[in-house]
C-alpha cells in the first residue's frame, strides 16, 4: 500500500514524512514517489502543520536513489511517461512550507535530488551523498544537474556528476551540499528542534520568504529585488506582522496565527 511506503507523523505543527522501504535502502519506486506527492498535497492544505521533515526509515539510508529494479525491461516511452507523470521532486521543490531533509545515511541519486529539493539539509555524520547515475550509464533525472551546481558551484558539481563518487557528511558540509552535520543519534532531535523553532514564526512570513527566495533562482537581481518589496508590502498587511511588532514593543513573546 502506498501509505506504507511513506509514513506520516504529525507532532504539533511539525510533520515528519519517513520513506519506508528500509530493506531496499528506501529506493524510490513508483508507489513511493506517489506517496510523497500525496502526503505533501495533504500537508499543503493542513493549516496546523507549519514545517515538514523528510527522512528515511532505518539507520542505513535516507534514500539510495531511484529503484533500479524498475528500469529493467522498461521501454524509453514507458520511462518518458513515468518522468512526465506525477513528480515527487517537483512536489517537494514546489511545497510552499519550510521542508527540512534529515539525511540519515545513503543519500544517492534520486535521494540526493530529493534532499536538494528541500529547503535545508541536516545530515547525520554517517551520511554518504552522491549522484552515482553515471555508473549506470545514466544522468540524473530528478533535478541533479540543475540543483547541485546551484548549491555547490559548477566545478564541484561536475566532479560529483562525472565521477559518481560518494562523499562523506563532513565533505558535503564543506562544499555546501548540506547545511549542518550532527551525530547520527541526534539527527531527529536536532531536526525537530530546528523545525520547532521555524514553526514558531509567522507562517505568512515564512511562506513569503520561500516565495521570494525561490524567485531569486529564476529572475534577474533587479526583478527579484522589486518582487521582494512587493511581498514586503503584502506581509505588512498581515495580522502576524501586527502581532510581531506589538509583541516586541510590549516585551512579550509573539503568538503567530498565520493570518
Ligand atoms: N534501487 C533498488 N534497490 C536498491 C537500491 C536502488 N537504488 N539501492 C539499494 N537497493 C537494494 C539492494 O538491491 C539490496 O536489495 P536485496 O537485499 O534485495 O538484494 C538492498 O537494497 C540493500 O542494498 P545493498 O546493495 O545490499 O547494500 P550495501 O550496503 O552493500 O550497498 C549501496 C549500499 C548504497 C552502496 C548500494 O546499495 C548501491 O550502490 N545502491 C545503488 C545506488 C544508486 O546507484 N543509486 C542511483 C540510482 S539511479
Amino acid at each position: 500500500m502506498a501509505e506504507a511506503n511513506v509514513l506520516k507523523n504529525v507532532d504539533g505543527a511539525v510533520a515528519t514524512l519517513t520513506v519506508n522501504r528500509p530493506d531496499k535502502l528506501n529506493a524510490l519506486n513508483i508507489p513511493t514517489r506517489q506517496a510523497i506527492i500525496d502526503h505533501l498535497d495533504e500537508l499543503e492544505d493542513d493549516v496546523n502543520v507549519r514545517v515538514v521533515i523528510l527522512t528515511g526509515a532505518g539507520e542505513k539510508a535516507f534514500v539510495a536513489g531511484a529503484d533500479i529494479s524498475e528500469f529493467e525491461g522498461r521501454s524509453p516511452v514507458d520511462q518518458f511517461n513515468v518522468m512526465h507523470g506525477p513528480n515527487a521532486f517537483a512536489a517537494t521543490g514546489n511545497f510552499s512550507k519550510p521542508i527540512i531533509a534529515a539525511i540519515n545515511g545513503f543519500c544517492l541519486g534520486g535521494g540526493c535530488e530529493l534532499a536538494m529539493a528541500c529547503d535545508i539539509r541536516l545530515a547525520a555524520d554517517t551520511a554518504r551523498m552522491g549522484q552515482p547515475e553515471i555508473n549506470l550509464g545514466l544522468i540524473p533525472g530528478g533535478g541533479g544537474t540543475q540543483r547541485l551546481p546551484r548549491l555547490v558551484g559548477l566545478g564541484k558539481a561536475y566532479k560529483l556528476l562525472y565521477t559518481g563518487d560518494l562523499i562523506k557528511a563532513d565533505e558535503a558540509l564543506r562544499i555546501g551540499l548540506v547545511d549542518e552535520v550532527v551525530p547520527a543519534d541526534q539527527l531527529m532531535a536536532r531536526a525537530n528542534e530546528l523545525a520547532g523553532a521555524i514553526a514558531s514564526k509567522s507562517p505568512v512570513a515564512l511562506r513569503l520568504i520561500k516565495e521570494a527566495v525561490r524567485a531569486s533562482l529564476r529572475t534577474p537581481l533587479d526583478e527579484g529585488l522589486r518582487h521582494e518589496i512587493t511581498l514586503f508590502g503584502l506581509v505588512f498587511s498581515s495580522a502576524d506582522k501586527q502581532e510581531g511588532v506589538d509583541a516586541f514593543l510590549n516585551k512579550r513573546p509573539p503568538n503567530f496565527v498565520g493570518k
